[in-house]
């Protein structure tokens, strides 16, 4: 085979097979085909889209390029959960807890953040020390006891997306479904998932911007887990406000608290009941989303969840006094309000533009290798729909430098404050095979 002849194929719009495919990632992942022909192959890909069959043998070569972790030992169904990206996602740190603490087994691996979105390792390490790495063992062992370990993704875990995913980042074509569903599910597949339930963003905090491009993400990824025999389900989510009211590590972990405790906003609550439920019923822990729901609730309410959050925190090295004592966590030098200019309704809190706000104080890196600063970050005390007075507080930055006109400027150019406006839904569809 020639790697000319495939991106001919490819550019022309004629469907790859199953072993055309799997030569192209094997061969670019063993550094054989340069980086200039897989551009090109990209780029065709960008512009010519591929077929089910095509996107399912790429994700399954993919999944195969590293290590593929096996989780077989442990017992029960294994339900992943991934977000395709928002602005203060907090629902992997509540929901971890919560549905190991009705007896899904949770090993799950998750990602640190770049740019704008954040990443949950970075939020529990924001709990004094919170260990991420664990070997194969420890976290097969951690799970099988207490049902619940989150880990770091293993380095050799799919390095065929990280090589792919570096090169998308520089030749435009990052925002492209059948390569983003490919790069997404070969992550969820190494990692072992018998099921995955997907939150796929949309929205200004979103890859997808409008529910019609979300949607065929959903469609796709739902359709090549199944091709792949793993269930997938997807829920479409609104990323046009961020989630919660906490955008930054030690505040989203101070969040994620009180959410346990049930003190938490109700969007974020509602989100966690919603993919918690989809959980529950895929883990076969309940027949119905209704009676899954019930027993996330209760666990909720009876502390259950919270004092699995504690287990969760002692059983990784963490400070677990941190639940009793959140205010531990805040640690920032200054709490800076900023305030509202008229009063009104909120009608725009641009989700993107007020993550990029909480990475530039630190919160999120713009380069892969940055250090982040856990204590700063954004406090929502508005959300879309609210009503606020002139002269009330918006929202709190809390910082460790008084310099942040910059960033006061950026909030409040994406901040605005109209007569009338609707909450968004936070849910626009679920998408089941
Ligand atoms: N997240 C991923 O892991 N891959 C993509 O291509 C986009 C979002
Ligand atoms: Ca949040």
């Amino acid at each position: 085979m020639r790697m000319v002849d495939l991106i001919e194929k490819k550019r022309d719009g004629k469907e790859l097979s199953e072993n055309e495919i799997k030569w192209v990632i094997d061969r670019y992942t063993a550094n054989e085909v340069p980086d200039y022909q897989m551009s090109a192959f990209l780029m065709a890909t960008f512009f010519t889209d591929m077929t089910d069959k095509e996107i399912t043998a790429m994700t399954l070569a993919m999944a195969h390029s590293g290590e593929v972790i096996d989780l077989s030992s442990i017992a029960g169904v294994k339900v992943d959960k991934h977000s395709t990206g928002g602005v203060g996602d907090t629902t992997t740190l509540i929901l971890a807890p919560l549905v190991a603490s009705v007896g899904v087994p949770v090993a799950k691996m998750s990602g640190r953040g770049l740019g704008y979105t954040g990443g949950t390792l970075d939020k529990l390490e924001a709990i004094p020390g919170f260990k991420i790495e664990l070997s194969e063992d420890e976290f097969i062992q951690l799970v099988n006891e207490n049902q619940v370990a989150v880990i770091g993704q293993s380095g050799n875990l799919a390095p065929a997306d990280k090589k792919l995913y570096a090169l998308r980042d520089v030749t435009a074509t990052v925002n492209s479904i059948p390569l983003i569903a490919s790069s997404i599910m070969s992550k969820k597949i190494a990692a072992g998932a018998d099921a995955i339930v997907l939150d796929v963003t949309t929205g200004d905090g979103a890859f997808m911007k409008n529910l019609e491009d979300a949607r065929r993400l959903a469609k796709t990824m739902v359709r090549i887990g199944a091709l792949a025999n793993r269930q997938t389900m997807a829920v479409i989510s609104d990323m046009s406000q961020p989630l919660g009211e906490a955008i930054g590590n030690s505040l989203e972990v101070v969040e994620a608290i009180e959410t346990l405790q049930g003190e938490g906003p109700a969007d974020l609550l509602e989100m966690c009941y919603v993919l918690g439920s989809q959980m529950v019923v895929l883990a076969k822990k309940a027949d119905t989303l209704v009676a899954a729901r019930q027993m996330l609730e209760e666990s909720l309410t009876s502390g259950k969840a919270l004092a699995k959050f504690k287990e969760m925190i002692q059983n990784q090295g963490g400070d677990v006094t941190v639940v009793d004592h959140p205010e531990r966590l805040l640690s920032a030098a200054y709490q800076i309000p900023v305030f509202a200019r008229q009063t009104g309704v909120v009608t725009k809190l641009v989700a993107n533009e007020l993550g990029i706000a909480a990475m530039m104080l630190g919160a999120g890196r713009k380069t892969k290798d940055e250090a982040i600063d856990h204590a700063v970050g954004l406090k929502l005390h508005k959300k879309i729909g609210e009503e606020v007075a002139v002269g009330e507080t918006l929202l709190t930055i809390y910082s460790n430098t008084t310099e942040v006109a910059e960033v006061v400027a950026l909030i409040e150019a994406n901040i605005e404050i109209g007569d009338t406006s609707k909450e968004p839904p936070l849910i626009h569809e679920i998408i089941t095979e």
